[in-house]
């Protein structure tokens, strides 16, 4: 069927439906005929299709997010992260993908301690830093969550052999806007492989290997909260991530400690600096009501066009 059939489609919405609506479903709907036009998609195809998107959602559930997988491995979070941020000012610490494996409400520790609840090996590193805003102020009381996994490759919620919380904290910023905590030097893992994104990741011949990182969220009233993560310069997935994540600017260094020092006493093995950059959400607000400014002129464009045809 041709373009006319997808036009008349995209022009079947209701008077109720919004502008942004008949914009946004109006486009996928052209993307998604012209899709299954390309590849001459038979009634086989689509219907391995729409078992593999109820696969997606038969796997999920609190501890599984099948949905995020599938679009990590294609891609899509790490490109939706980027769109997100294009416009937004520079000079903070850049944003990546949140996963699948934040919680809410991990344990709050003093600065200094440590998130290990249980021994589970893996390089004991002490990370420190300040949180400022753009201007290098510092922002006393900015909340700081950070999550990773053991060394067996698993968060605590993936792994009945790890404590509730295992591996997560959160920590406030002092009055210079420092903050420390322990935790282990982050492993590379493989993400969940038993579902549908392992089935795509097969097709495609691809391995499922993430490279060492620490996650992190950091808030602070009238501030953008930051959703990054640090990866692991001497790791070998930093150049070959199975979710395409990376940025170069939040690759680090782990600093192996002095044998004479009194850290190595205490069990620490590496440390790792790391200051973070907040940025004002009004700033990003002024920013990104440009890109919607643009969108309202194409939505106006759009409905008058759809009205014309309507009548
Ligand atoms: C993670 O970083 O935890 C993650 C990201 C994407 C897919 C799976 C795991
Ligand atoms: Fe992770």
């Amino acid at each position: 069927m041709s373009q006319e059939f997808t036009e008349y489609v995209k022009t079947a919405f209701g008077p109720k439906s919004t502008p942004k609506t008949r914009r946004v479903l109006g486009s996928l709907i052209q993307h998604i005929h012209d899709f299954t036009r390309e590849n001459h998609i038979t009634v086989d195809e689509w219907m391995w299709g729409v078992n593999f998107i109820n696969r997606i959602g038969q796997m999920s559930d609190e501890k599984r997010n099948e949905g995020i997988l599938v679009s990590d491995v294609i891609g899509l979070e790490a490109l939706v992260d980027t769109i997100t941020h294009a416009s937004d000012a520079k000079g903070h610490t850049s944003s990546a993908i949140i996963g699948p494996f934040y919680r809410d409400n991990s344990p709050v520790y003093p600065n200094g301690a440590s998130i290990i609840q249980k021994e589970v090996g893996g390089e004991k590193t002490l990370v420190s830093g300040k949180v400022t805003d753009t201007k290098g102020q510092p922002l006393k009381g900015a909340k700081i969550e950070v999550w990773h996994c053991a060394p067996n490759g698993l968060y605590e919620q993936q792994d009945p052999e790890q404590p509730e919380y295992n591996l997560r904290g959160t920590f406030y910023a002092d009055d210079e806007g420092n903050y420390s905590f322990v935790g282990l030097r982050p492993t590379a893992y493989p993400i969940p492989y038993d579902g549908p994104a392992g089935d795509l990741l097969q097709l495609m011949d691809r391995h499922p290997m993430r490279p060492g990182h620490i996650h992190w969220r950091v808030s602070h009233p009238e501030f953008h909260t930051l959703i990054t993560q640090i990866y692991d310069s001497e790791c070998k997935y930093a150049k070959d991530d199975s979710v395409f994540a990376v940025k170069e600017d939040i690759i680090v260094n782990f600093n192996p400690v002095e044998d004479n020092s009194p850290l190595k006493a205490k069990g620490i093995q590496n440390t790792l600096d790391y200051d973070i950059i907040l940025v004002l959400e009004e700033e990003i607000r002024k920013t990104r009501q440009k890109v919607e400014d643009q969108h309202a002129a194409v939505e106006k464009t759009l409905t008058a066009r759809l009205d014309s045809v309507n009548v």
